[in-house]
């Protein structure tokens, strides 16, 4: 789906330059309501977390997921509280604490999402009685990557299941308060996992032997990517969550709130980067265009072999006969390639003839591409646009080479 108009795109190219992100607030907001029947929904802000879409996510009735420092300064600065009439609106998620976080969750009084017994420990002895969440590794995942997977022992994500005594131990030490349960296995949907997460859930819950006052089912709703992939079917997606809440409500004898923490879900539809191309070449039978923008704006290719729609909005009129082609970046770095496969192999995508001056729409990068962008090859970060109905907001400007060096300039010191 796409919610550009490529006029509207080219404005936005000519006034802002390129690499430019730019994100449609309808679509985030088509999917939040898509997602309502949960009780709670909770942002996994790691997907795009610039203030603006925050503050949407905010005004909305959205809560935010913080995996760090940086994701919480956001959220507060967004106007989250850390609990606001009686719930929790802002979640630290990891599975370690650095020393400035447990410091900033204890003074703030954020609840804390423990994938660590240690964590549990460090906690309780800063700030006992503390409100947690147990973030539970059920033994299995899945994922769209073996680096999206977060379920099983090669993953280092949550208090493993057969370890939840010693986890209920550190909780009854330090008297932290248990909130609930949460299981984030990976990315992308397979019904098959769901079920078998949804019945982990509730063998979990069984094993406390206390009420609990929520479950969290994580993120990893899927996306499609590619053409013709079917869509992600919410109402099952929810109705299977249901069922393992009523059946734990039914066995602790009291009612309990069903959270779910998305991130591609809601933004990954709603943003584009859009990319100038700047050269083509041909190297013996391949056709290349390189265009403004590298893996260091959008990893996702170059860092799993992810698939991005490209479209080509030519600079004019002439005719363009189709051409497959392999999308470059600038980068001095021979894996600086859009169109390329799991393992780094290049491929060609069937694009209109690109030429110098035309622009690219790289679609569904609104999740893990602002958000996982770098330097590299000393690159300031690109600019960000929110269209809302008719208003452009720039929400992000493009970061000068200024500020990267001024990073790097030696302090004063006084001898
Ligand atoms: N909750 C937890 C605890 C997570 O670790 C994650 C993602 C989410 C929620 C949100 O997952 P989502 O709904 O967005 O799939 N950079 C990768 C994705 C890494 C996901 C890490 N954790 C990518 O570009 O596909």
């Amino acid at each position: 789906m796409n919610p550009f108009d490529p006029t509207l795109l080219r404005q936005l190219a000519a006034t802002h330059g390129t690499p430019l992100w730019v994100y449609d607030a309808a679509t985030i907001r088509a999917r939040i309501a898509e997602l309502r029947a949960f009780d709670t929904i909770r942002y996994a802000q790691k997907a795009n977390s610039n203030l603006h879409l925050l503050r949407l996510m905010r005004e909305a009735g959205v809560v935010v997921d913080a995996v760090s420092l940086g994701e919480i300064e956001r959220a507060l600065a967004a106007g989250y509280r850390p609990s606001r009439e009686g719930r929790s609106e802002i979640v630290f998620t990891a599975d370690v604490l650095d020393r400035a976080t447990l410091a900033k969750v204890v003074a703030e009084g954020i609840p804390v999402n423990a994938g660590s017994i240690d964590m549990l420990h460090q906690l309780g002895t800063a700030s006992p009685g503390h409100r947690v969440w147990l973030r539970i590794n059920p033994g299995f995942g899945h994922g769209h990557s073996n680096k999206t997977n977060t379920g099983g022992e090669h993953s280092k994500h949550g208090i493993w299941h057969a370890d939840l005594p010693a986890a209920l131990d550190a909780l009854r030490k330090h008297r932290l308060q248990l909130i609930g349960l949460h299981m984030h296995i990976g990315s992308g949907v397979d019904y098959h996992h769901l079920q078998q997460v949804c019945d982990a859930m509730v063998e979990m819950v069984a094993r406390i032997g206390q009420p609990i006052e929520a479950i969290s089912a994580g993120g990893g709703l899927s996306i499609p990517y590619r053409a013709g992939e079917p869509r992600i079917d919410t109402a099952h997606y929810h109705a299977l969550w249901d069922a393992a809440r009523r059946r734990i409500a039914q066995a602790q004898g009291r009612p309990l709130q069903l959270e779910i923490e998305p991130g591609r879900f809601l933004v990954a539809e709603a943003g584009v980067l859009l990319a100038e191309v700047r050269a083509t070449k041909s190297m013996g039978s391949r056709f290349f265009a390189l265009v403004d923008a590298g893996f260091n704006d959008l990893a996702r290719p170059a860092l799993y072999g992810s698939h991005h729609g490209i479209e080509l909005l030519a600079a004019d009129a002439s005719p363009r006969a189709p051409r497959p082609t392999v999308v470059a970046g600038p980068l001095c770095e021979s894996g600086d390639v859009f169109t390329q496969g799991e393992g780094g192999v290049v491929l060609s995508r069937e694009l209109p003839e690109a030429r110098v001056g035309d622009l690219l729409v790289f679609h569904d990068a609104g999740a893990y591409g602002a958000s996982m962008s770098s330097n590299y090859n000393s690159r300031p970060l690109t600019a960000e646009v929110l269209v809302d109905g008719d208003a452009a907001r720039l929400i992000r400007r493009r970061q000068s080479i200024g500020e990267l060096l001024a990073l790097e300039a030696l302090q004063q010191t006084q001898s």
